[in-house]
């Protein structure tokens, strides 16, 4: 059985069968925008290698704790992400990290699709041939009439929203699951050809430099907060997707092991990703802190100067607009599965109400580049805000939540249970260190960065 059949059944309850299945089904959740589009921009704008430093660490310490602590809340329960809190602690407030979860899913996806947006339309642009008559520098001016325009956009954001809901809809994750295995390795060596033109560049040197030698100057408080959300939203844990996946992982699965992969496999792709727009960045005179624009502004460049230059490009965005629709369909998927257990919707309905909420309160997002750049909700714009909200805030405090949930109210056994499939594995070190991760080290970190990352407290 595979992960779209079983979501589309999702009430008979079943899992996937294979450790490669599940494999494929949570790394597709984690790969996406995350690692082409957000990593890079992030640590442009956060001043590169001590950023990195700390995205690592974040990851390590704190997002890899989450990501077992979902995955055994999801496995111990099989249920969605508010259910999952409810059966295993009935008649008490837990469920309400559930309902976190679903909301964190809502406001991400006001955000992503429109990014998910401007990647399939870069796939027409590249291929109309839009980068064949300009000169390397000029990329930017491309990308920013496109997304100071209003209809581009919102058009490219409701197509993403169609797809999206269709795949949901139609219960193929059968060709989902089949496509995640066979094209993230084909983006993979796409990324790695990109890596070596970029690092041939002249001047691509410091690219590098910038990506990993540290200037721990430029640690603050509100760059940790960054680091850790960011962590969050690239391994798609505080919110519900993990759990509501974890639910499928059959009961012979290695479930710290599938984490630490997930993880690992992740980061490697987020730094693959930097080490193909960095020395670009430097090599062509762009600014590493150009945010949002970051990718669409190197990726062009750096294809412009190679030979087949454009078949590779549009590729390029064929594979990322694959992998971005996989990570959305597990957002999607948090929603629907909530609406459709616990209201009794069917799948239809939940899929079309949540998608027109996406897209309906997503035009905020999206019109922030043209029409609406200039209202600022607490200083930001909207989109902005749904991508600080989330990250910083909506999933660190549902991490927090998690850990705590797993650490000390299913407490050492179940712990111990689901770590080690009651006993079969040999996991012990490994459990006794992750279960004093997740009652102390993790929910007090990340309270801490929160408090500091907010201005709160000050070191
Ligand atoms: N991890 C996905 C990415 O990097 C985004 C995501 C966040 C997906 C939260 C699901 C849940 O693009």
């Amino acid at each position: 059985m595979n992960i779209k059949t079983e979501l589309s059944t999702y009430t008979k309850r079943e899992s996937f069968t294979t450790s490669l299945g599940v494999l494929a089904a949570t790394l597709g959740s984690a790969v996406g925008l995350g690692n082409i589009w957000k990593f890079p921009f992030m640590t442009g704008q956060n001043g590169g290698a001590a950023f990195v430093l700390l995205y690592l660490v974040c990851v390590l310490f704190i997002g890899l704790p989450v990501m077992i602590s979902e995955f055994i809340i999801g496995r111990r329960a099989k249920a969605n992400c508010v259910s999952a809190f409810k059966k295993l602690e009935p008649n008490k407030p837990w469920y309400l990290t559930g309902v976190i979860g679903v909301l964190s899913a809502f406001l991400i996806m006001f955000f992503y699709t429109d990014v998910a947006g401007w990647v399939y339309s870069y796939i027409f642009k590249s291929a109309s041939g839009v980068f064949n008559t300009i000169k390397p520098t000029e990329t930017a001016n491309v990308f920013s009439s496109f997304i100071s325009g209003v209809w581009g956009p919102l058009f490219w954001q409701w197509v993403v929203l169609v797809v999206v809901s269709i795949i949901i809809i139609a219960g193929v994750t059968n060709g989902i699951e089949r496509m995640t295995k066979t094209l993230l390795p084909i983006l993979f060596v796409l990324l790695v050809i990109c890596d070596i033109r970029a690092l041939t560049l002249p001047g691509a040197v410091k690219g590098v430099v910038y990506l990993f030698k540290p200037d721990l100057s430029k640690i603050t408080g509100a760059v940790v907060l960054s680091a850790l959300g960011l962590a969050f939203f690239k391994l798609s844990v505080g919110m519900g997707c993990m759990t509501t996946y974890g639910s499928y992982i059959g009961d012979a699965e290695n479930l710290p092991r599938n984490a630490l992969r997930v993880a690992l496999s992740d980061t490697l792709v987020s730094i693959l990703a930097g080490l193909a727009i960095f020395p670009t960045v430097f090599a062509f005179g762009f600014k590493p802190e150009a945010g949002a624009s970051l990718l669409f502004i190197t990726i062009p460049a750096v294809f412009k100067a190679m030979p087949f230059g454009q078949i590779f490009m549009v590729l390029f965005f064929i594979l990322s607009a694959i992998a971005a629709t996989g990570a959305m369909i597990s957002l999607l998927e948090v929603p629907v599965a909530y609406f459709t257990e616990q209201w009794k919707w069917s799948r239809t309905s939940a899929t079309v109400v949540s998608a027109v909420i996406m897209g309906g309160v997503g035009v905020l997002a999206t019109l922030s580049t043209s029409v609406l750049s200039k209202t600022l909700v607490f200083g930001k714009t909207f989109f902005d805000l749904f991508d600080y909200l989330s990250s910083n805030i909506f999933l660190t405090v549902g991490g927090i939540f998690i850990c705590l949930f797993v650490g000390w109210k299913l407490g050492k056994q179940v712990i111990l249970d689901e770590a080690s499939n009651h006993g079969i594995l040999n996991n012990q070190t490994v459990m006794s260190v992750f279960t004093f991760v997740v009652r102390y080290v993790a929910p007090v970190a990340i309270f801490i960065v929160l408090l500091s990352g907010l201005g709160i407290i000050k070191f």
